[in-house]
């Protein structure tokens, strides 16, 4: 069989989607992201998504840390590589840790395009007051696509002192109004708005060109993101803004059970499960 009529035989892989179809959906149909860290995770959720982040949130959800501080570079990159390879069709768009970007634009650029080349992934996504909009800017002019991320900006506990909802006062409410402006002017393809108070997310959404993916902001945001781990049910507890949509921990731990007993009671392994 020529090696033509293989691949004209074969069935058409969906389109990815690009940075510039993902910011042309400003005020369209809402934009859709979850957080996956593993390519089976990304298989799954592929299908329904328009973006799939592989967020910092690896710290709490796969590894037990006690925030994002600690998360690496090398750890993002493992990561992100797994879950290019689980994703066909969605934007992958992968965190960039504590401390690999704030320095300066230049260490900004050496760590992101260390993010691109090494997992595959089409953009970055950075933690970024108006601070940072020289390395936004610095990357966009060099090819590497940013979403930023304002508001609740989990890398900044200590500073924060906390994860409550931001922009309840005049002052912070103008500050991430104003830091919505800088990183959008400064190249930022979106922007995810965390854990601030409504009116601000509907204000910020209306002011910038780029669209906003809300967590915990506002259903009037362009796009809505959540950490898959949250929305599943995988945690005792979670912020107010989760809204579950399955209960996983608890049938995780009743098949651990039911299994467990099986064995115990050697129901389990059974004729169709052995080699004759
Ligand atoms: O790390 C993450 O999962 C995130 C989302 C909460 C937006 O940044």
């Amino acid at each position: 069989m020529s090696t033509t009529a293989t691949l004209t035989s074969a069935p058409a892989a969906p389109r990815r989607m690009t940075v510039p179809a993902f910011r042309a959906r400003k005020r369209a149909e809402p934009l859709v992201m979850l957080t996956a860290y593993t390519a089976r995770m990304a298989e799954l959720l592929d299908p329904h998504c328009d973006a799939l982040l592989v967020g910092d949130s690896l710290a709490q959800t796969l590894y037990g840390l006690p925030s994002t501080v600690p998360v690496t570079l090398d750890m993002m990159i493992a990561h992100g590589a797994a879950v290019v390879r689980g994703a066909r069709q969605a934007l992958v768009v992968v965190d960039m840790p504590f401390g690999s970007y704030e320095a300066s634009p230049e260490q900004a650029f050496h760590s992101a395009a260390r993010i691109l080349k090494e997992t595959g992934a089409s953009a970055v996504k950075l933690e970024g007051s108006q601070a940072m909009a020289p390395a936004i800017a610095c990357l966009t002019a060099r090819g590497i696509p940013v979403m930023a991320h304002i508001g609740l900006t989990p890398q900044a506990v200590n500073l924060l002192g906390g994860y409550g909802a931001r922009g309840r006062g005049q002052a912070e409410y103008a500050r991430i109004a104003a830091d919505a402006r800088a990183v959008a002017d400064a190249g930022a393809f979106a922007v995810v708005i965390e854990g601030v108070v409504e009116p601000l997310a509907l204000a910020v959404t209306e002011a910038i060109a780029c669209p906003t993916i809300g967590i915990g902001a506002s259903a009037g945001c362009d796009g809505q993101v959540l950490v898959v781990d949250d929305m599943l049910g995988m945690f005792d507890r979670t912020a107010r803004f989760v809204k579950r949509y399955d209960s996983l921990a608890e049938r995780i731990q009743a098949a651990a059970r039911d299994y467990a007993a099986d064995v115990r009671s050697r129901r389990f392994p059974q004729a169709e499960h052995l080699y004759g």
